[in-house]
């Protein structure tokens, strides 16, 4: 007996030694990729790189795209180059252009990004190049464009509002609390893109629920991937889920939650019958066989349609609460249009102009994805002379054009709905190329579901603004983002709401 737990003790000690030896074998390599890495990037002493990498822009800016907004509208060509990133930056209009249509095929998302998102986002439309993007765009985009699909995506979202929304709200109001608007917008557009693509109800705008674990894992997934893109170099990360640690081990693990569960909805919508449906998913599945392909495809559109949207309306309410001018005549605009309670049509909604000019001025200069990369397959030189080597990131900057007086004028940070609207009766002008104001991209590649996510931010702003009154606990003046692929408001958006008719 005392033998064996002799042995036992033996076992478990060389066991401990083994896991304690790999431990700090790891952290030491780890520790010497980090020092390589600094020492590579040591090399540009210019204050840009400098200022990046001691974080001493810091002490100025609130954002890093504050920061960007701020050398691009210095430079004389509205790009800079970030050298320790390898990265160029730019806000010039004739560049945005050149990139992404004239010489679209020079600047593809490349294997850079693509690996970031490459575990989470498999072959999808947003993660894909060459024929297995051209294949889905052309699919997406009938898909999109259908009348059939559209109307059925407008009927999810006045369901979700009138059923969930504004019951929630309600309730916040009848109780006198607050609520975390972010939160609450994330849930709504979670329901509405699943509802959209799938076909089937994660009810996380449910609070009497608990949280779909679909909706976590996704989340979770979402955030540590983009984490990868904040690292000096991929090979961080690539040592770490070479390694299986922190923050990679946690990925892994989420990734493998989508991935069941994402199977599970596939599994259900075959079961269920897809043949006569209006919900991607099964608009798709009469094209694709391949489970893990049609995985692929709907995760994309989650991504794409989950966050920007809910990142569109909370930084809305957060300016409508500062301008309560702008409220008073989206007000006015709603009442003239709608003579009824319900949720306004998709037609009522197209016709406020107001409501229209608010939320493209709220987009200028709060747009949801606020920087966006391409790699240059080729050396290159941009319309404005920047040579572009190959393999350089080069990045164009919707939230610093949305601030650039050489676009917009000398009140470029003002919010000024008006600007956006002509004519003695004020009818919405779209008063930029999509090259100028490049919030859902532009050329080749444009979002696949700009009107849809414009009926949605609509639908959400109309109802809410006309039945309650939004107020933010505390006084910011500015939003303090959080990192990650979409604008968001680290520590979310408290807010007061309350009934008004
Ligand atoms: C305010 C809301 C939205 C904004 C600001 C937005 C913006 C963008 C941007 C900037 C891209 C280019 C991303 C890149 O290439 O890396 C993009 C692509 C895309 N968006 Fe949106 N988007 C929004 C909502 C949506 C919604 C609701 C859907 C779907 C239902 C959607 C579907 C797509 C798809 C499929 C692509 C990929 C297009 C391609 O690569 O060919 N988007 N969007």
């Amino acid at each position: 007996m005392a033998e064996d737990e002799g042995r036992l003790m033996e076992v478990v000690q060389v066991k401990v030694s083994i896991a304690f030896f790999s431990f700090t074998l790891s952290f030491l390599s780890f520790s010497l990729l980090l020092f390589v890495l600094r020492s590579k990037h040591a090399w540009c002493n210019c204050h840009v790189c400098k200022s990046y990498l001691n974080s001493s822009w810091t002490a100025d800016f609130a954002n890093l795209v504050d920061w960007y907004a701020h050398l691009l509208r210095h430079s004389p060509t509205q790009t800079i180059h970030i050298h320790v990133l390898n990265n160029i930056v730019t806000a010039n209009p004739d560049n945005v252009e050149y990139m992404l249509k004239t010489n679209f095929n020079n600047f593809p998302k490349g294997k850079a990004f693509s690996s970031i998102l490459g575990d989470l986002l498999g072959d999808g439309i947003f993660n894909a190049d060459g024929e297995l993007w051209n294949f889905q765009r052309k699919m997406a985009s009938l898909e999109l464009g259908s009348s059939s699909v559209r109307s059925n995506a407008s009927r999810i979202v006045s369901n979700e509002v009138r059923t969930r929304l504004l019951p929630l709200l309600d309730s916040v109001s009848a109780s006198r609390g607050t609520i975390d608007l972010q939160d609450i917008f994330r849930r709504f557009s979670f329901d509405t893109i699943c509802k959209i693509s799938f076909g089937l109800d994660p009810a996380c705008l449910d609070l009497s629920l608990p949280m779909s674990e679909f909706a976590a894992a996704f989340d979770l997934a979402t955030s540590l991937s983009a984490r990868r893109a904040t690292a000096t170099s991929p090979l961080v990360w690539k040592a770490k889920r070479l390694l299986d640690w922190g923050s990679e081990r946690e990925l892994r693990r989420a990734i493998g939650l989508v991935d069941v569960l994402a199977g599970e909805v596939i599994r259900q919508r075959r079961r269920l019958g897809f043949s006569s449906r209006d919900d991607l998913l099964s608009r798709f599945m009469a094209s694709v066989s391949d489970d893990k392909y049609l995985r692929d495809i709907v995760i994309s559109f989650l991504l794409a349609g989950r966050d920007t949207v809910a990142s569109g309306l909370t930084v809305f309410f957060f300016l409508l609460s500062n301008h309560p001018e702008v409220v008073s005549k989206m007000r006015e605009e709603i009442d003239r249009v709608c003579t009824s309670s319900s949720i306004p049509s998709y037609e009522k909604l197209r016709s406020m102009s107001y409501v229209d000019a608010a939320l493209y001025e709220c987009l200028r200069l709060y747009p949801p994805v606020q920087f966006d990369s391409k790699f240059c397959v080729d050396d290159d030189v941009l319309p404005d002379g920047t040579f572009a080597k190959k393999g350089t990131r080069v990045t164009y900057h919707p939230y610093a054009m949305g601030r650039m007086d050489t676009i917009w004028g000398s009140d470029c940070a003002s919010f000024r709905p008006e600007r956006w609207l002509r004519g003695h009766d004020g009818t919405f002008v779209m008063l930029k190329s999509p090259f100028e104001f490049p919030v859902f991209q532009g050329g080749t590649r444009v979002c696949l579901g700009k009107e849809m996510s414009l009926m949605e931010m609509k639908t959400v702003a109309v109802s809410v603004v006309r039945q309650f009154d939004v107020e933010m606990v505390g006084s910011a003046q500015l939003p303090k983002f959080a990192p990650g692929l979409t604008a968001t408001h680290g520590g979310g958006l408290s807010a007061w709401v309350r009934r008004r008719i």
